[in-house]
């Protein structure tokens, strides 16, 4: 069993916090503070327990266009917050750990995004995390490690795995309730109906193909450029121009699809017909007026009606990705519908970062569990474990 924050003498101690707040940026900062919002309790509850809290974070890679430091993070925090939030250009170095030791209990403080140093950006087994030079100079300054970055802890990079080697740590309560979901959708109620849409065809059909394999999918729905592979594979012919926007994705999506096809056929649902942009206009067509000559941008009105019939009788139903180019008000009907008619489950869930966004702007909610994480969702949603948790239980 993993430690949580019950299990935590918080009162006068500095702890090192691990959250995940890499979010959407724009020329105006932050575009979407999701990611933020979902760790006030975590932050919140430790202040208010008399905890000195240090926030560690990343933003973007290195190189990237949404590589920066964490300054607009820390005045968000420091606005949704009930308690005082400051921000520290540092992360390791005696800078830091004086700022951390200035904190008065009850305070947080924001570090400088931790992928400002190199060994950040590496992959490490856990012992080895703990000698990189981020975790042997932080430690010092603190008495205990909280890891609430569920989102990130697929990766083997020291924030996330080196403290639990040396620091007494535990699970915050974003992490907890990712674990509590996520790690338990074999005991969610049945029929199970995923959702799979979007651009990452390939991460679709991996989960697509596991859930099947392992019977947790009593019905696949597919959608966006997942659905059309699966057109496609099938032999629709969509058109040039919408295989090419799949092919640009992936080149091995149309075989897997086809591959699943092959195995799973009566689980696994098409769009019936599809949404094109003529003349400027949105128009719908069934699968028997194809090949169309523009891209298929979303679902139509038979797919969307027979998907919400499915969708409206599940026990459970878990949504990654949109049904199509909901940034494009012509195109965002399908998506924001689906998406709608899946809160009317037993329990919803939507997994991935960028949909929780995407649900955002579109103005739906009434999930039960809209997930932080992306890669960790996926992660386990396959099956996967995630190492950032492996070593917060071998702490146990
Ligand atoms: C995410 O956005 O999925 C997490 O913050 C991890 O980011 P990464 O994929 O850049 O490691």
């Amino acid at each position: 069993m993993i430690r949580t924050l019950d299990d935590l003498d918080a009162e006068g101690k500095a702890l090192g916090v691990r959250v995940d707040i890499n979010s959407p940026l724009d020329e105006g900062g932050l575009a979407d503070d999701a990611r933020i919002r979902a760790h006030v309790d975590t932050i919140e509850e430790l202040c208010r327990r008399g905890a000195r809290v240090a926030l560690l974070a990343h933003q973007g890679r290195p190189g990237g266009e949404d590589f920066s430091d964490l300054s607009t993070h820390a005045e968000r925090l420091d606005d949704l917050l009930e308690v005082p939030v400051g921000y520290c250009d540092a992360t390791f170095t005696a800078a830091a750990r004086d700022r951390v030791a200035d904190l008065d209990d009850g305070e947080a403080v924001l570090l400088e995004n931790t992928r400002f140093y190199s060994e950040e950006y590496m992959s490490f087994d856990p012992a080895e995390a703990a000698e990189t030079y981020l975790v042997e100079k932080l430690v010092p300054a603190l008495d205990a490690y909280v890891n609430d970055a569920f989102a990130a802890s697929h990766r083997r990079q020291p924030s996330i795995v080196g403290f639990p080697k040396v620091l007494p740590s535990y699970a915050g309560r974003v992490m907890e309730r990712e674990l509590d979901v996520l790690g338990n959708i074999s005991e969610s109620p049945e029929p199970r109906v995923y959702v799979l849409g979007g651009a990452k065809v390939d991460d679709s059909i991996e989960v697509a193909r596991s859930v099947l394999e392992r019977g947790l999918a009593d019905a696949v729905l597919t959608a966006g450029i997942v659905g059309n592979a699966f057109l496609l594979a099938d032999g629709v012919s969509l058109g040039a121009a919408s295989a090419a926007v799949v092919n640009e994705r992936s080149h091995e999506a149309v075989k897997g699809a086809g591959d699943l096809l092959d195995d799973f056929s009566h689980r696994i649902y098409m769009p019936r017909d599809v949404a094109i942009e003529r003349n400027g206009e949105r128009v719908e067509l069934d699968l028997e007026d194809l090949p169309a000559e523009n891209p298929a941008m979303d679902i139509g009105a038979r797919t969307l009606a027979a998907y919400a019939d499915i969708l409206e009788d599940s026990g459970t139903a878990i949504l990654n990705g949109p049904a199509g180019v909901y940034e494009d008000e012509r195109f965002e009907v399908g998506t924001r519908e689906l998406y709608t008619a899946s809160t009317r489950s037993e329990m919803s869930i939507v997994g991935g970062g960028d949909t929780a966004a995407a649900l955002r702007r579109l103005g739906v909610d009434g999930f039960d569990h809209v997930s932080t994480g992306g890669g960790a969702a996926l992660n386990m949603l396959t099956g996967g474990s995630l190492i950032g948790v492996d070593v917060l239980n071998d702490q146990s």
